[in-house]
């Protein structure tokens, strides 16, 4: 008998046969942020973020796009859930944002507030988990103005609305994140000017970054106290670093850059310190650090959140720096990024390797951009569904070979606002038509849908026998 048409598209994207992530115990889900899909920038009380301020800067944002309506989801947010429940995920990732339902004063803004307590207590009703981030970088500007993440005091701010809000919405979150990826707020905010507030001294990256972990740390006994029973973590990007050439140089050079990539948030967080390694790199970039700040920020979490999009290929420069290499004719993304999936694996067992108290591990985003269209009802986005097909498959190996992983979620749910990229970007597996803020599943959607459809009846089948 031959395959269904349906069991062939799931095909397309399902890990293999044998792979742990077949179990029904193993979560998948889609991953959202609040800047990037909400839109409504002036609703409810909601006060301007660093990122409106950056997008009205100009030459900060491709085609000076801005978060002023993104996929206006502050207002579709029900269709959205009932889009996220057709597709029959276990989770949902989203964050929330802090200039939303914190006023001005510190204090609680109901209105803001009351919209995540909506999507949240819908999103139970359909039975799917939320896996909630309360910064995914849509700082205050009023918080900004007085420093930002330079200011020490925006961490003790940051753990008093973590605290507010685990407060109100507990009972309604799987798990709690803290930060999405403090690198890319510390590096490429404040110290390279990529994304807002856009400053660019290296210093002042790793004083944000300090400031970034110690909010974390002040964070950690706030909402374990108010929410006993979710779990608290922090979500990283990593990078899979590969010597260009297998000699000394370019190996000790990788190290090098494991440092800047991964351990400068991970060795504070597992290990109590900044890796030494760092300060070759930056000689003069030194944070000031209090004297319990290590320990503050290197409590305990119940997961770590992995975000996985691609590696980097190092070549030494000298003894105390590297340069990335760009290989010619390797697959690639629409952000130019090598397609490499077996850097997940990789990286996966390092850090296991490495850190000996690695709490649990979910991949909380890993995905691709590509220039996706609509053609007849359809799009075509052949080389999503096979990217993530291989990224299941290494993960599963990395399972197979001890890595506790306990879930997936695919970035994005839907097209969105790609921070200095704009809307030009595409990562969603729903595309959406900015015009008409039309939906449309791409055929990644549909065969993902169709393979946890699939998953789950056999894990019943299995169950019932
Ligand atoms: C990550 C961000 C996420 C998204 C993806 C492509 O760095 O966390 O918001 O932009 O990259």
């Amino acid at each position: 008998m031959s395959p269904s048409p349906l069991r062939e598209t799931a095909g397309l994207i399902a890990p293999p046969p044998d792979s742990p992530m077949n179990g029904q115990d193993f979560l998948f889900g889609v991953a959202t942020a609040s800047f990037q899909i909400e839109g409504a920038v002036a609703e409810d009380g909601r006060l301007p973020s660093i990122w409106d301020t950056f997008c009205a800067t100009p030459g900060k944002v491709l085609n000076r796009d801005n978060g002023n309506i993104a996929c206006d989801h502050y207002h579709r947010w029900a269709d959205d859930v009932d889009l996220i429940t057709d597709l029959g995920v276990d989770a949902y990732r989203l964050s929330i944002a802090w200039p939303r339902v914190i006023n001005a004063q510190g204090f609680l803004n109901q209105k803001g507030l009351d919209f995540y307590r909506r999507l949240l207590d819908r999103l139970a009703e359909k039975g799917i988990a939320s896996y909630v981030t309360l910064y995914h970088w849509d700082l205050p500007q009023h918080l900004e103005d007085r420093g930002g993440w330079l200011n020490r005091e925006t961490a003790y701010r940051f753990a008093d609305y973590a605290d507010q809000v685990s407060r109100e919405l507990v009972g309604r979150v799987t798990a709690w994140a803290t930060h999405n990826e403090p690198w890319c707020a510390a590096y490429l905010g404040y110290g390279n000017g990529h994304h807002a507030p856009g400053l660019d001294k290296v210093r002042y990256a790793t004083q944000a970054m300090h400031h970034l972990l110690l909010g974390h740390g002040l964070a950690v006994p706030a909402l374990r106290a108010n929410d006993a029973r979710a779990m608290v973590g922090l979500v990283a990007n990593v990078g899979d670093g590969c010597p260009a050439e297998d000699n000394p140089a370019d190996r000790a050079a990788c190290e090098l850059y494991d440092a800047y990539q991964n351990g400068w948030v991970l060795d504070p967080l597992l290990r109590g310190h900044y890796p030494d390694k760092l300060w070759r790199l930056w000689p003069d970039a030194k944070p000031l650090v209090l004297e319990r700040d290590m320990e503050i920020i290197s409590r305990p979490m119940d997961f770590l959140g992995i975000n996985y999009y691609s590696r980097a290929v190092i070549r030494a420069d000298g003894e105390n720096n590297f340069n990335w290499v760009h290989l010619p004719d390797v697959e690639r993304t629409q952000m130019d990024w090598e397609v490499y999936p077996q850097g997940l694996q990789d990286i996966l067992e390092r850090f296991k390797r490495s850190y000996p108290n690695l709490p649990p591990i979910y991949i909380t985003e890993n995905g691709m951009a590509s220039d996706d269209k609509v053609v007849a009802g359809e799009v075509d986005d052949a080389q999503r569904m096979s990217f993530l097909k291989r990224h299941f498959s290494f993960c599963s190996k990395a399972m197979q070979n001890g890595v506790d992983v306990r879930g997936y979620f695919l970035w994005s749910l839907l097209d969105n606002f790609e921070w200095a990229f704009g809307y030009e970007r595409r990562f969603g597996i729903v595309h959406v038509d900015y015009a008409t803020q039309r939906r449309t599943l791409k055929n990644s959607a549909k065969a993902y849908a169709e393979y946890l459809r699939l998953r789950r009846e056999k894990n019943l089948r299995r169950d019932r026998a």
